[in-house]
């Protein structure tokens, strides 16, 4: 068949910096970037994490002056993560209220003010001396059951110290419900939940395990969801959602665009994705090689991971990139 209309030109509009800059369809907006951070008990100064370079373990002076600087940035959170010096198995810090992870969490609402969502990582992994993200049973499995019992405590010690937004990282059945009770119970309907809904046992969560000194052996595929899974992934979100989730993430971004779109065109709460610290070091590791472009890559995460349907992104990146979108 001869074709007699005119030649269909897309070249058009991809012709000058102007064109292009009024026919993106996606942006980043510094507010849609949550800044995770490490805090590590009893150290006086930033530690730098190897397999993340840029990355520190925070000081709870260095977590002050990076809570300004977020601010000044204008990115819309950060996330919190604690790094205690003793372990159990029980993962006792995590519900001292002098624990690293809510001592930190006073410290960042405090420098925060009203500019800064101030969000706190609810699972056991970093404060148990097994490394997983619930307490045990007799046999060595990870209890479901109890471990709730533990994230409602942990959910009532970060309330009371201010944090705004719970990420519930763990996968244990229940969670969310859970956490919502205990919470109302208390009379803390102001805290949010942030369900880690669909989240994948990942290798690319590797240098996160540094950066956390975390005491895992084994893994953690009877809990976070098998990679293979795309319906799977449908049906977690689902469940936290009927559980009283106030927003839904995937987990990592990048090897999971499409759940992250399924999650995106279903969901009725905001959707956020966490750019992993795997995901991170790829891409700063390449760099170092001189083998990719380092803005221009950072750049392009971002946005094929906002384009595939999150509202906001979790990234290690997020001072500079905001930096960089506050001026497109
Ligand atoms: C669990 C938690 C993990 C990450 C965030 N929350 C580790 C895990 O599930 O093993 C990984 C984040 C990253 O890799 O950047 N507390």
């Amino acid at each position: 068949m001869t074709h007699h209309g005119p030649v269909i030109r897309p070249r058009r509009l991809r012709a000058t910096p102007a064109w292009r800059r009024l026919v993106a369809e996606t942006r980043v907006h510094p507010a849609e970037l949550i800044l995770p951070l490490f805090v590590r008990e009893g150290v006086t100064e930033p530690v730098p994490i190897a397999s993340m370079p840029g990355v520190v373990q925070h000081s709870l002076d260095s977590l002050r002056a990076e809570i300004a600087r977020a601010a000044a940035a204008g990115i819309g959170g950060v996330m919190l993560f604690g790094v205690p010096e003793h372990r159990d198995a029980i993962g006792t810090g995590a519900t001292d209220p002098h624990g690293i992870l809510n001592a930190a969490t006073r410290v960042a609402v405090a420098e925060a003010g009203d500019a800064l969502v101030v969000q706190t990582d609810l699972c056991l992994d970093e404060f148990t001396d097994h490394g997983h993200c619930g307490v045990l049973d007799a046999d060595g499995r990870v209890d479901n059951d109890r471990t709730l019992v533990r994230y409602r405590e942990m959910a009532l010690a970060q309330a009371d110290a201010g944090s705004h937004l719970l990420g519930l990282s763990g996968m244990m059945d229940g969670q969310v419900a859970a956490v919502r009770a205990v919470l109302d119970a208390a009379g803390r309907h102001d805290v949010a939940i942030l369900a880690y809904a669909a989240k994948y046992a990942s290798a690319f969560y590797g240098p996160f395990r540094d950066a956390v000194e975390s005491q895992l052996q084994g893994n953690r595929r009877s809990y976070q969801m098998d990679p293979a899974n795309r319906r799977e992934g449908a049906r977690e979100v689902e469940l936290d959602l009927a559980e009283g989730a106030d927003i839904v993430m995937v987990k990592p971004a990048m090897s999971y665009l499409d759940v992250l779109a399924d999650t995106a065109a279903a969901s009725p709460v905001p959707v956020w994705a966490y750019q992993v610290s795997g995901e991170y070091a790829m891409i700063e590791a390449a760099v170092a090689h001189g083998w990719i472009e380092r803005e221009r890559a950072i750049d392009e995460s971002l946005v094929g991971i906002r384009r595939a349907g999150a509202d906001a992104v979790l990234t290690y990146w997020a001072l500079e990139a905001a930096e960089r979108w506050a001026q497109v």
